[in-house]
Formats: C-alpha cells, structure tokens, sequence
C-alpha cells in the first residue's frame, strides 16, 4: 500500500525566466489556480493524504501562504527545501526520514494529467506492494523523456533517458510509486553525464531484478506539459476549455477532500473565506448549496 507521496518541486525553472526570478514556477497560473494544486490534486485523487512538497531554497513561504500545513484540507503537508537541483531520484534522499522506511509515491511538481477513469487507475497503483510502477503515455515527442519499450503483453522490456534513436513512443510519466526499496538503491545511483541522479537509471534497478510493472494512460487521457512558456499556454487553454465548458472545475484541491470526506461544510466556508471573493470561491459557495 501506498500513503505517502512526495512533490517535487524544486528547481530554479531558468527555462520560464524571467516568470520565474521572483516567484517559484509551481505557484505560477495554470487558467484559475497555482500548477502545484494540479500534481496536489492527483495525489489526493489516489486518496493519499501524507504528502512532503519539496521546494526550492529560499521559496518556503510563498508556498505557505497558499497551502500551509494542509490541514484545512484534511490532509498533512510536511515541506523541505533543497538547495540546488541536483536530479529526480534527490527527492528520496531528501525525503528519507519522511519515507520512514515506506512504500512511496513522487509526482513531478509540474506534471499535468487528466482523463476519464484516472482515479480508479491511481487508486489502483497505490495498491503496489513490492517493486515500482510508472505510468505511460504516447507522445510525439518521446526523445525528451525517459522511454519505455514494452512488448506484446504490455511488459516493460527496455528504459531509456531522452533516447535520440527511436525505441518507443511512450514516455514515462513523472508519476511514479514505488516500494520501500527506494531509498537503498538511490543511494547507489551515480550522477549521468548531466551530472543529475536520473529516475530512469532508479526504474532500471528495478527492471533488472524483474520489479518494474507500467499501466497506460490512454488516448482518453492527457498528460501535458509545463515545461516551457508556451506549454504554459497551451495547459491553461487545456484547463480553460474543458471548464467552462463543463462548469466543472479540474484541481479544485477542496472539492475532492469535501468528496473524499475529509473536510465538511464548515472547512469549505472557511475556504472560502481564506481565497475571498473570486470565482474559485463561488464555486465552492455551489458545492455546498
Ligand atoms: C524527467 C525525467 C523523464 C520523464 C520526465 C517526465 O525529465 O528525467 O524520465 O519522462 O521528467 O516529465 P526532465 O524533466 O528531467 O527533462
């Protein structure tokens, strides 16, 4: 089982520079909110409440300023700060006393994903006793991700970091659980040519001894990117589109917690008078009408 997750949200996001001088790239707009309740909100979906977000040096109290410790919420947020970027897998040495010698799962801090039957695929992943499981979707682009090529029966055969020569077209998501292994074998990772400890080089430790399962996210799914200025764009459309058209709001952090029955009525009015008055908020005062 898993009930712990880590956010990864450090980094100095030099790609969105000037956006990002001042102020942290997860706390930047994607449509209606900040991208950090987006990866929040897929670990709350999966019903995991014991979350450590990882930030930048330095950046702590803007993010306290918008989701404290996480108890208006009902859910716990420990935070940590690293003090440079130094590759996905850090995320566990960092994390090593919040792991607890656990099962865990990491969400990169600005990883997008939606879709149709989404909880029930998380929920199902958190279910991982042993081993690791990742999550993979078909891209256009797969040389700037980690790959995984898998055969007939959906098993995963080879992973390869940023591959320049094509072996698949699915890329490996940056939503990630694993068992409580994860610590040891980070600590035996060596950084790649990069410099940076890689997360592929992690998931291979664990494709070599046969512990490495995947599930698809498929076409009726979206993983986007946040990667970039115009990715920003282009998700806040994503994000725009699908909610005004709907009238349902993605990442609404309050309205899954008052749907898993972790906070009432009473904690949605205090929500809504924490954000004031905004369009976010008229959407909770629905909620509960
Ligand atoms: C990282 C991982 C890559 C993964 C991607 C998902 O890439 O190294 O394996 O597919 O996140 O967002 P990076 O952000 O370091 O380019």
């Amino acid at each position: 089982m898993i009930n712990k997750a880590i956010i990864l949200a450090g980094g100095m996001g030099t790609r969105m520079s000037p956006l990002t001088k001042a102020v942290n790239k997860q706390l930047l707009p994607i449509y209606d909110k900040p991208l950090i309740f987006y990866p929040l909100s897929i670990l709350m979906l999966a019903k995991i409440k014991d979350i450590l977000i990882i930030v930048n040096k330095g950046q702590l109290n803007q993010y306290k300023k918008i989701l404290p410790d996480g108890k208006r919420l009902g859910i716990n947020i420990l935070y940590k700060e690293q003090s440079s970027p130094k590759g996905l897998p850090d995320a566990f040495l960092l994390g090593e006393k919040f792991i607890n010698n656990k099962n865990v799962a990491l969400i990169l801090g600005d990883n997008f994903f939606y879709g149709q039957n989404l909880t029930s695929k998380l929920i199902n992943c958190t279910k991982l006793k042993n081993g690791a499981k990742v999550i993979l979707h078909k891209v256009i682009k797969p040389e700037l991700f980690g790959v995984a090529k898998i055969s007939k029966t959906g098993k995963i055969i080879s992973l390869k970091e940023k591959p320049k020569k094509y072996i698949s077209d699915l890329a490996v998501t940056g939503l990630y659980f694993f068992d409580k292994k994860v610590v040891e074998y980070t600590k035996k990772l060596k950084p790649s040519l990069r410099n940076e400890l890689e997360i592929t080089d992690l998931l291979k430790i664990y494709l070599n001894k046969k512990k490495l399962t995947s599930d698809i996210l498929g076409r009726g799914g979206a993983w986007l990117d946040t990667g970039s200025i115009e990715d920003f764009y282009k998700t806040s459309a994503f994000v725009s589109a699908i909610e005004n058209r709907q009238g349902f709001k993605i990442a609404c952090l309050e309205e899954i917690a008052f749907n898993n029955r972790w906070i009432g009525k009473k904690e949605i009015l205090n929500a809504i008078q924490f954000y004031g008055k905004c369009d976010y908020s008229n959407y909770l005062k629905k909620l509960i009408s």
